[in-house]
């Protein structure tokens, strides 16, 4: 696993985690039993059926001609994978082959208008139109669920009237978005801690801030990577798009704030990742750890970094900790979304359904690890925009394909 680091303490951490957590096994899975509105003991069992349904969906998905079927989804609670289709005529082609003749009781093909082909046309073109109208705060993405590629954008924005006009031609679903989930600006209010011998710790979803002369600007910290020898704190690029450089970031606990280092490397425009070097001199110190207050319970949750998960269907779980909402669990609505802004189009993103606000930005965003559920996670990506609970990740890969590492247990 290339783009692993094992960090050599981990195991006795890992031993003094376990025996720590041995009684509350059971709110580890609150986040995710919330939104799959099931009791708790039931969501390792549905991580299983969901894992199996990724693997058929897997080998499934190369079955499918574009121009026949119109993307599938998976629906964990009713054990089945949706399959929009155009031409009726293919199905028994795909239920009797050799690949899916076994899993044909979990194939459920439906009636659809746009095939993947068409979605993706009118996707390209929609970006392009974005382009052309210099379209900001917006997200477009294809989505299978309602076989259809959707906008969202501020509707009521003068500057988008000419844009949803031409759009329309397209006949996309347009839904409004309030005000997309950027940085949180913040009064500079905090005491700044230089000197003192403590060690606080920076997990996924901790509270990070950068300052200028006359902004706070608050983010989340994503995950901890590596490259060539030296700590990096993942988080969103645009963190740092009002704050001249070097964007020094510290950590914030319980209103102190301890220096982390600067924000040297980022990237917005193809993706949307800063990378916060953890200098020498600082005390903080990172772990490969998510932790934060479940949103519904108020409790306390920790979960280690056991590796990281490439998405590839739509339906599945997701869940994020970001220091405003705290963690949360939703689905993955499209593995195919877009935005747009006046520095470029970002592709690649994934569309998910998860409670976000200002601040949230460079959450981190992780899937249950399915050999240890109470305890691993993998990385999946940090959160990059959104509102309320419509969410955009930038997928981790990104991060490995810039030559990073992520730290894990
Ligand atoms: C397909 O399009 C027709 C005509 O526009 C519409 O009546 C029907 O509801 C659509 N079906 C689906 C599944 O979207
Ligand atoms: C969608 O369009 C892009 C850009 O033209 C292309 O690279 C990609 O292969 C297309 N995907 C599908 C499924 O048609
Ligand atoms: C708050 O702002 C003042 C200047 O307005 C600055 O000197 C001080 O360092 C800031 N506080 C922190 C914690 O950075």
């Amino acid at each position: 696993m290339r783009n692993i680091y094992i960090h050599p303490k981990s195991l006795l951490i890992l031993f003094a985690f376990i025996l720590q957590t041995c009684l509350i096994v059971n709110s580890q899975f609150e986040p995710l039993a919330n939104f799959w509105g099931v009791p708790k003991n039931k969501v390792p069992n549905l991580l299983i059926i969901e894992k199996n349904l990724i693997l058929i969906d897997n080998k499934l998905q190369p079955l499918l001609d574009n121009s026949d079927f119109g993307g599938t989804y998976i629906d964990v609670i009713a054990n089945k994978i949706n399959i929009n289709t155009v031409d009726q005529s293919k199905v028994d082609e795909v239920k009797n082959s050799l690949q899916m003749k076994q899993f044909q009781n979990f194939l459920n093909f439906k009636f659809a208008n746009n095939s993947l082909t068409q979605l993706n046309s009118t996707f390209n073109q929609i970006i392009r139109l974005a382009q052309k109208f210099s379209l900001t705060d917006n997200i477009i993405s294809i989505e299978p669920e309602v076989n259809n590629v959707v906008i969202y954008l501020d509707v009521k924005a003068d500057q988008n009237k000419e844009f949803i006009d031409s759009v329309n031609f397209f006949k996309p679903i347009i839904n409004p978005l309030t005000k997309v989930a950027n940085e949180n600006i913040i009064f500079n209010s905090s005491t700044l801690i230089k000197k003192r011998e403590i060690h606080p710790i920076v997990y996924g979803g901790s509270k990070l801030v950068t300052f200028s002369r006359t902004r706070s600007v608050a983010c989340s910290a994503g995950f901890w990577m590596k490259k060539n020898g030296k700590d990096f704190i993942l988080s969103a690029g645009h963190c740092i798009s009002l704050i001249p450089p070097p964007a020094v970031f510290y950590l914030e606990e319980l209103d102190n704030l301890h220096e982390i280092g600067p924000m040297d490397v980022f990237s917005i425009e193809q993706t949307d990742m800063g990378f916060i070097e953890k200098l020498d001199t600082s005390l903080v110190q990172l772990r490969q750890m998510i932790q934060n207050i479940d949103q519904e319970s108020s409790e306390l949750l920790s979960y280690f970094i056991a590796g990281n998960s490439k998405i590839t269907s739509t339906g599945i779980h997701v869940c994020k900790s970001g220091h405003v909402t705290g963690i949360s669990c939703g689905k993955v609505v499209s593995i195919n979304a877009a935005t747009s802004t006046v520095t470029g189009t970002k592709r690649g993103l994934f569309r998910v359904e998860l409670k976000n606000v200002p601040g949230d930005s460079g959450s981190s965003v992780y899937r249950y690890n399915i050999f240890n559920p109470s305890q691993f996670v993998d990385a999946v990506g940090i959160l990059i925009s959104g509102s309320d609970t419509i969410g955009v990740v930038d997928p981790i890969h990104k991060a490995f394909d810039l030559g990073y590492t992520l730290v894990t247990i």
